[in-house]
């Protein structure tokens, strides 16, 4: 699902959030989940390098904010890391793919932060096997004079827009920021088409209750549920908790597509889907686990890239799922972005837009096994 914040404001009508506006300033400072943005500021912290650079890791995309990592320090300068079967989307990643993507993600900023003190991270990937419960990567970091990498100057601004976009373009100078790492369609039908199916898959999703229900019962409403849980989709803020309350904003109400509530956010989302000026895409020739874990580290570049460029960017990956509702929308994005074959790994939306909060994490003590 991709609630946005505002969308739930936009439906939930003027005359609640009015009445729930007294003391609206006070309310918002003390409505702030701090302890749920504090890896924010905690990252570099720490006196073990192998630590310093799992602070900045942590704060790398993920799908739905799981933060599925989990992590071991071997010796003086090994790392096992894990994916956290606890977190997995079963409807709506059955196969794992975007989690694995997430885990690139993880890997290479884990890299990034490493290579910014002058350590080189020695990476391998699988090295039990693809297993359940396997890991996904041994890394051992070598004191080598790594070259520091510009785009982690991006690191603490880059974020998932989840706004609408301005409706000024991206110039083909912005774009070209991002193209080492993805391929951008600026207008034209294959952009339309992404767009097209990109909503389509929205809907399918609101209405298929299983993918649904997998949002709902991620979605973290007001601080202490966001502290309690500084993950999953949080809907945060004052106006939102005056909401939640006042008994307006509830789990029950946003599980219903058909309340005016969801409906209103539902719709709000396809607005912000379809006001994108530009789309990205990664594709890549088979799908297998290290081409995910690829995938991951290619939109985590992009998404610094996009950043450095003064540019918003949202994945949109309900068209590329892998469950029976969306099939026909998964099949439209590969033949329009990958007709020779191969998995289209990530559909973003690129343009302008106001830009998002960040988002909760867990402490890295909390990731440590
Ligand atoms: C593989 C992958 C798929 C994602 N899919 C979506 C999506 O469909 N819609 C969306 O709004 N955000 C999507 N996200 C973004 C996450 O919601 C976001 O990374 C997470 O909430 C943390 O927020 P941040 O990136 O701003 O730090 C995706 C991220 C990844 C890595």
């Amino acid at each position: 699902m991709t609630l946005s914040r505002r969308s739930f404001v936009a439906l939930l009508g003027g005359g609640t959030i009015a009445a729930a506006g007294g003391g609206a300033a006070a309310f918002a400072v003390t409505r702030t989940p701090h302890a749920a943005l504090a890896p924010w500021d905690m990252a570099g912290g720490y006196a073990d390098p192998r630590a310093r650079a799992l602070s900045w890791a942590l704060l790398a995309p993920n799908p739905h904010n799981r933060q599925p990592w989990t992590v071991r320090m071997d010796g003086d300068d090994g790392m096992t890391v894990w994916r956290d079967p606890d977190r997995d989307l079963p409807v709506t990643d059955p196969f794992g793919r975007q989690l694995t993507i997430g885990m690139g993600c993880f890997l290479e900023l884990a890299r990034m932060a490493a290579a910014q003190e002058g350590f080189a991270t020695e990476a391998r990937l699988f090295p039990d096997g693809e297993g359940p419960g396997d890991p996904i990567a041994h890394l051992r970091l070598i004191d080598d004079a790594a070259v520091p990498d510009p785009l982690f100057a991006h690191v603490l601004d880059r974020r998932s827009h989840k706004e609408p976009f301005r409706s000024d373009p991206v110039t083909p100078q912005a774009a070209a920021s991002l193209t080492p790492h993805c391929r951008v369609h600026l207008g034209g039908p294959v952009h339309a088409v992404l767009l097209e199916q990109a909503n389509a898959a929205h809907l399918a999703e609101a209405a298929t209750p299983a993918a649904w229900q997998e949002s709902i019962d991620l979605l973290r409403i007001g601080k202490a549920e966001i502290v309690a849980d500084p993950d999953g989709i949080d809907v945060g803020g004052p106006m939102l908790e005056a909401l939640a309350r006042l008994g307006v904003l509830t789990r029950e109400a946003a599980s219903d597509p058909n309340h005016p509530a969801a409906r209103g956010s539902i719709e709000a989302t396809s607005d912000a889907i379809l006001s994108a000026p530009a789309t990205t895409t990664i594709v890549t020739a088979t799908n297998t686990r290290l081409d995910q874990i690829e995938a991951g580290r290619l939109w985590l570049r992009q998404n610094l890239a996009a950043t450095g460029a003064g540019l918003a960017l949202r994945p949109v990956s309900q068209a590329l799922q892998e469950y029976a509702e969306v099939r026909p929308m998964h099949d439209a994005v590969h033949a329009a972005a990958a007709p020779d074959g191969g998995t289209v790994q990530m559909l973003g939306l690129l343009g302008h837009g106001a830009r998002t909060a960040r988002t909760p994490r867990w402490p890295l003590e909390s990731r440590m096994v």
